[in-house]
């Protein structure tokens, strides 16, 4: 997948206010800080379109990104953030559910976890809770520039492991510092959508 043009479109604190134009979507999911704003920025060529912190619980609100003017990339709050107080956690708990178990749209989950970290109890319910509402997932192992390559893969693996994936699951490698791993995501998004999208009815008829 090109990217050609990308603009934020909106937040939304509510179901209510997503889109429902019924263009495909893929979203970005994970724990607090483990750079699902930073990546979507580095998949769009932008520098500062999605807003990322150094402090966790940045992304509040599910953020909508309208790209090539025909789909939409969806950053959202990340969970596990031990900090936030509990009637907050509950809310960004209920609106992510929300987007993930009912939304028509939704072609692929892109999952991110840290390369250099034990999946926590909290990712693997994210992937559980992602089968069971049936969206197609991608895992992506972020902050690769901070391993060596062979750390890197040793990451892999332990994430692999402890979530129990199968040989043929993708776990995308994954750096918004140098870049890695940001054509094979995109090609994979691209992929996604082409596979659910209905052709366009034949001209002229
Ligand atoms: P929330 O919005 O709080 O859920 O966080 P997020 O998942 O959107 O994380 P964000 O992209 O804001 O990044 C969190 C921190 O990690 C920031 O300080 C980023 O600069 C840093 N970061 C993100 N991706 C990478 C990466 O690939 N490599 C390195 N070295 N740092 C990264
Ligand atoms: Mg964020």
């Amino acid at each position: 997948m090109k990217i050609v043009s990308a603009e934020f479109l909106k937040s939304a604190a509510r179901p209510d206010q997503f889109p429902r134009d019924g263009r495909p979507e893929v979203a970005f999911v994970g724990r607090s800080n483990v750079g699902k704003s930073s990546l979507l920025n580095t998949l769009l060529n932008r520098k500062d379109l999605a807003k990322t912190s150094a402090t966790p619980g940045k992304t509040q609100l599910v953020n909508f990104f309208t790209v090539n003017g025909r789909c939409y990339f969806v950053d959202l709050p990340g969970y596990g953030f031990a900090k936030v107080p509990m009637p907050v956690k509950e809310a960004w708990n209920r609106l992510m559910h929300q987007y993930l178990g009912d939304r028509e749209p939704l072609r692929l989950a892109a999952l991110l976890l840290d390369a250099r970290h034990k999946p926590s109890s909290q990712d693997a319910a994210m992937l559980e809770m992602l089968g069971e509402c049936r969206v197609p997932t991608v895992l992506v192992a972020t902050k690769t520039d901070k391993l060596s390559k062979s750390q890197a893969q040793a990451g892999i693996r332990q994430i692999r492991a402890e979530l129990g994936l199968d040989a043929d699951a993708v776990v995308v490698p994954f750096s918004s510092v140098t870049g890695q791993g940001r054509k094979e995501l995109l090609d994979i998004v691209g992929e996604q959508f082409e596979q659910n999208t209905p052709a366009p009815p034949p001209q002229g008829v």
